[in-house]
């Protein structure tokens, strides 16, 4: 692919008419089949990766989908490919550019860089913007007033900015997603006394209690209280869990009384969610786990089988859609979808791939060298935990 000139979206809004304007008027199938005519005049140079969460009409046009993990598998493994197209957010671009522009690679592929876009910039997440790197390394600095910070390994959420990252990197510490939690926190233990976990307390908590860890042992640090996170020195002293005061805004939604009412209504239905979910609905759930390990568990069930499921609703549509054998519900009467990764949708798609079919890159996603060097040792880490 011949990359001539590189321009993010915000540039291209300063410009009196949107070049994105045109393809917003587009019919989907003019636009489905322009999509699909830049990717088969790609072929293998070109992998577009896709979230669990974005919506069919996306997905349908991505050569790989996953869970957080699995796609960082495959942006790790990226041998031919000199693009990645990312329909995800903000931090999984990053992730992608990262471990696919590593040394190792760039070696196998004389220094060539795999290209990383994102179709739309404002797709991001807002549980990784609660936890900014100048707020956690306050936080850090706070803490060893107290608590020996050599004791303690940081474990960044997948879902953060990449100095998020860097920063475990730095400090003997790693980065997990839903999928590996436990295990990683298991690596952690075995190697410092206390876990400092950012930025989803949920996924933090949960992983922690289902591990025998006691809810009084994880003080919750709040970035904006005046002194140490909003703690006492006691509860520091006694900690085995930090966690960060951050979630997902999309799983908070789901809360106990929705599980209680499907209970009533339908006995015996069983309800599956994702650990973003608050303590009280996790503990509820008959089964917990990523979105990998939803579609997993749907898939491995009878005929017949009742569903409510707590996770993001463009992925429960479709497995009502691929499972209409089953009874599947969503767990919450209010609409709970993740409005940043909707934000990617076909016309921006089909934006980016022009412009990469006519040698310009559209909002790539480059992470700086330093940060990109130490989230990968972060990101090492996890990759070798099984
Ligand atoms: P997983 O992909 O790890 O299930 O996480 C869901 C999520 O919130 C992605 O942002
Ligand atoms: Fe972030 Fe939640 Fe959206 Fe996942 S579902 S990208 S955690 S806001």
């Amino acid at each position: 692919m011949n990359v001539s000139s590189n321009v993010t979206e915000k540039q291209l809004d300063s410009k009196a008419v949107h070049p994105l304007a045109p393809y917003k008027t587009l019919e989907a199938e003019a636009l489905q089949s322009r999509i699909e005519a830049v990717r088969s005049s790609f072929g293998d140079s070109l992998l577009i990766l896709g979230h669990h969460y974005q919506q069919d009409e996306v997905i349908e046009h991505t050569d790989l989908r996953g869970d957080s993990y699995k796609l960082s598998e495959m942006a790790a493994a990226s041998q031919a490919c000199e693009t990645i197209v990312f329909c995800g957010v903000h931090f999984m671009a990053e992730t992608a550019d990262i471990l696919a522009n590593r040394a190792e690679k760039l070696a196998q592929r004389a220094g060539r860089r795999v290209t990383v876009t994102l179709p739309d910039m404002a797709a991001g997440c807002s549980m990784a913007d609660m936890a900014a790197i100048k707020q956690v390394e306050a936080a850090w600095d706070d803490m060893s007033e107290v608590i020996d910070t050599e004791r303690i390994i940081p474990v960044t959420y997948i879902n953060s900015a990449a100095s998020l990252k860097a920063f475990c990197g730095r400090h003997g510490g790693i980065v997990c997603t839903s999928s590996n939690a436990r295990a990683v926190l298991e690596w952690a233990f075995e190697r410092g006394d206390r876990v400092f976990f950012f930025p989803d307390q949920h996924l933090g908590r949960n992983t922690a209690l289902a591990m025998g860890v006691d809810e009084s042992q994880m003080p919750v640090w709040d970035p904006y209280a005046l002194e140490l996170g909003g703690n006492t020195e006691a509860a520091l002293e006694k900690s085995r869990v930090i966690l960060w005061k951050g979630h997902c805004s999309v799983h908070q939604m789901f809360r106990p009384e929705h599980v209680e009412g499907f209970r009533n209504k339908y006995p015996g239905i069983k309800i599956l969610v994702h650990p973003e979910c608050p303590r009280e609905v996790n503990d509820l759930a008959d089964v917990s786990g990523s979105t990998a390990k939803i579609i997993e568990t749907v898939k491995q069930s009878p005929a017949g089988t009742q569903w409510a499921i707590g996770t993001e609703l463009h992925l429960v549509n479709r497995l009502k859609a691929e499972f209409p054998e089953q009874a599947i519900h969503f767990l919450s009467p209010v609409v709970c979808m993740c409005a940043t990764m909707y934000r990617i949708d076909l016309p921006h798609l089909c934006w980016t791939l022009e412009n990469l079919r006519d040698g310009a890159v559209v909002n790539e996603i480059r992470v700086e060298e330093e940060t990109a060097k130490w989230s990968l040792v972060a990101l090492e880490r996890m990759l070798a935990v099984k």
